[in-house]
Parts: C-alpha cells; structure tokens; sequence
C-alpha cells in the first residue's frame, strides 16, 4: 500500500501534536495489539480488520494464530457502505483501530455498525481501539451505559507513540490516551474495566482486574 500524504490547511490539521493524516491513516504499534490478545475470547477463531491500512493490527492478529481477513477504504472497500455487509457472516469478530472523523462521528459509525451486526446475531466480538474518553459523552451512551453488549474497558496506562520524529534528539510526548473498547454479543451483567501497560504489571484491587492471565 502506497503511504498516504499528509493533508494541508485543514483546521484539524494536527492532531495530538501530530500531524493529520488523510483517512486518519495512524498504524497501531504491535504492543497495542498485543495488550488486547488475551481479552479475545477462545470461541473466536476468525476477524475482520476493517480498516486495516498497511496491515499492522492484522498482522499481530494473525501471528495470534487467528484467521483475518483485512480491508480498507484505500482498497475500495468501505466499512460503512451496504455492500460490505455479507462480510459480517463470515467472520466470528471485528477488530480495528477505526478513523475518528470529526468529532468522532466515524468511529461512532463505524461502532454503530457492528453493534448493528451482533443484533442481527451475526458477530459476537468488537473491539476497538479508540481515544480513553470515547464513552464520557452523553451522545455516546447508546453504545455504552444503554447497551447490553459492552463488556470491557481496556485502559492504556502507556501513551501511544504514533509516529517517530526524524530528529534523533527529540523525544516523542504523545498527549492523548488510549484504551481498548470491547463489546461481546452474548455479555451478561456490568462492564469492566482493566488497566494495561506493556510493560508493567498492577495488582488486582476491588473491580479492577490485570489483563496479563486472560481471566474475567
Ligand atoms: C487509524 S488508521 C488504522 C490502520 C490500522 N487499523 C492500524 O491499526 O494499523 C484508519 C484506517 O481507516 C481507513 N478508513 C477510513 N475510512 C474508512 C472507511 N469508511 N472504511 C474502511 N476504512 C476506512 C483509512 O484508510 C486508514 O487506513
């Protein structure tokens, strides 16, 4: 895939201290993806990376040992659009990291989407990565607190370096934060919440679990 050029005069120019990217193209580093594998349940075996860009996400997913199958925009093929629906039945989840848009009005799209999918009982897994104050609006609460297949909240205790300086002397500062959404079509009772870092491990306090051992 060619790389895709940064867009100009645009007020949303740059974002996170980084510049925008057309199509919103950030690749996820492997240790983000790698942080959500042991919240994947066992029963999914194949995934949909929607909006897989050069490949990194599936990537990672398919050294995982799962089956995926990647698409992408650049490749013509549009997640929101109506005749990539018959992909939701071939597949067991959706996993990607989505574009945002502006205010986020893609990623809510492309949310809307899948929950629309594990309501037609044709997918049991979505996860995306997304800002960590994607699920503070009110506008946002249908995808949330009113809806019964948000399962988990994947906090990132560590910034997301989305691409390198050039200057060896300057030291990345990233100044958003991350976190793992995940929604299951058969979860019962309250969402959770977890926190993860690559590098570190945190002990289990009331609610809170580790994400390390896999186990809710
Ligand atoms: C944030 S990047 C993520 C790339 C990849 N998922 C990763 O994590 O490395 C967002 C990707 O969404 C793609 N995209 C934008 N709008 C899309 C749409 N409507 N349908 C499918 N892909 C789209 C862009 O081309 C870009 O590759």
């Amino acid at each position: 895939m060619s790389v895709v050029s940064v867009e100009s005069k645009s007020r949303d120019r740059w974002i996170s201290g980084y510049r925008r990217q057309k199509r919103d193209l950030y690749e996820t580093p492997s240790w983000v993806t790698e942080l959500l594998l042991p919240q994947i349940p066992r029963d999914i075996r194949t995934i949909w990376e929607c909006a897989c860009g050069s490949g990194q996400m599936a990537s990672v997913l398919r050294a995982a040992g799962f089956d995926v199958v990647g698409t992408d925009i650049a490749m013509g093929h549009d997640f929101l659009d109506e005749t990539q629906r018959c992909r939701f039945r071939a597949v067991d989840g959706v996993v990607t990291n989505p574009p945002y848009g502006r205010r986020h009005t893609l990623a809510v799209a492309f949310v809307e989407n899948c929950m629309a999918a594990m309501r037609r009982d044709e997918i049991r897994l979505t996860a995306m990565l997304l800002p960590a104050e994607f699920d503070y609006s009110h506008t946002k609460q249908h995808l949330f607190s009113e809806c019964p297949f948000f399962a988990r909240k994947l906090v990132i205790t560590r910034r997301i370096v989305w691409f390198q300086s050039d200057d060896p002397d300057k030291r990345e500062a990233p100044k958003n934060n991350h976190a793992w959404f995940i929604w299951e079509r058969h979860h019962e009772g309250r969402p959770q919440i977890f926190y993860c870092h690559p590098r570190r491990e945190y002990a289990a306090t009331n609610d809170v679990r580790i994400w390390w051992d896999g186990k809710v």
